[in-house]
């Protein structure tokens, strides 16, 4: 069977399987599902990911480290485009996204912070070839490249402009996390560990969280508390270390 018929199969299975069960049991079916997901983020990570992917990582930080330095000044020694447009991650973070998506199933992603809305274009051009719902929220409308909106309008993402901080949009974004199926929430906003704080409380069991700017805005000391008590475990995070990258994810348990 070609990917392409397994996918359509794969999809058509899991919107009858959520049509037939009620959202808890639902939810208990990609609990199920996503064990042996889980297992990837222990300390044998990386006996899971082929040694080429592992290679690849230390060859790209490797040309990062040697030609890109200087060329541009970023924060992590690397460029920051997707498709010719800035966008607020370097190339080894969207490396990471693409292992991250590629290696995890999900229903929908939502990104707190469109800025240029280039990022947002790679993250809803994966939803639109993967059939998932992508949001995405900026408080300033201006700051958003008028072309990156009009590819987002027709990859049919839903772009917010409003203050994430406003009542009426974390209810809104709460409502859409807790629908069936795993959301990944990407926290980069101007305040991630209040993003955490007020967001992460809607995420169901198995559902994604991304803080970025890891130790320099969202402190290990400050991000601790929320995680621990909402039983948030580190995902992914040996990948995110080895990139290296200015982000970590976590699991809802
Ligand atoms: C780091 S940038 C986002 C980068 C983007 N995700 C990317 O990867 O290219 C943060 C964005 O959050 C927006 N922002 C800051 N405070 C906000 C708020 N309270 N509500 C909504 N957006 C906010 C800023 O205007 C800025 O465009």
């Amino acid at each position: 069977m070609s990917q392409t018929l397994l996918s359509q199969v794969h999809w058509i299975l899991k919107r009858t399987l959520q049509r037939l069960l009620t959202p808890r049991q639902y939810q208990l079916f990609e609990l199920w599902r996503l064990k042996k997901r889980v297992q990837i983020d222990d300390k044998e990570c990386f006996k899971q990911l082929s040694a080429e992917v592992v290679d690849e990582i230390k060859k790209t930080q490797e040309f990062s480290q040697k030609h890109l330095t200087g060329s541009i000044p970023t924060k992590r020694d690397a460029y920051r485009t997707y498709v010719g447009g800035d966008i607020g991650h370097t190339w080894m973070e969207m490396f990471t996204f693409e292992l991250l998506l590629t290696h995890t199933s999900m229903e929908r992603i939502i990104e707190l912070g469109t800025w240029r809305g280039h990022f947002s274009t790679y993250l809803a051009t994966w939803s639109y070839l993967n059939k998932m719902e992508f949001i995405t929220v900026e408080k300033y409308a201006e700051v958003i490249s008028p072309r990156a909106l009009k590819l987002l309008n027709r990859m049919h993402a839903t772009v917010i402009i409003e203050d994430i901080f406003s009542p009426w949009l974390i209810q809104k974004i709460g409502s859409i996390i807790q629908k069936p199926g795993i959301t990944l929430l990407i926290c980069d906003n101007g305040n991630k560990p209040r993003e955490l704080a007020l967001y992460a409380p809607y995420l169901k069991t198995g559902d994604l969280v991304m803080v970025d700017d890891w130790g320099t805005e969202a402190l290990p000391e400050v991000v601790k508390p929320i995680t621990e008590e909402l039983n948030l475990i580190p995902y992914f995070e040996a990948v995110m270390e080895l990139a290296p990258t200015g982000q970590r994810c976590f699991i809802r348990q």
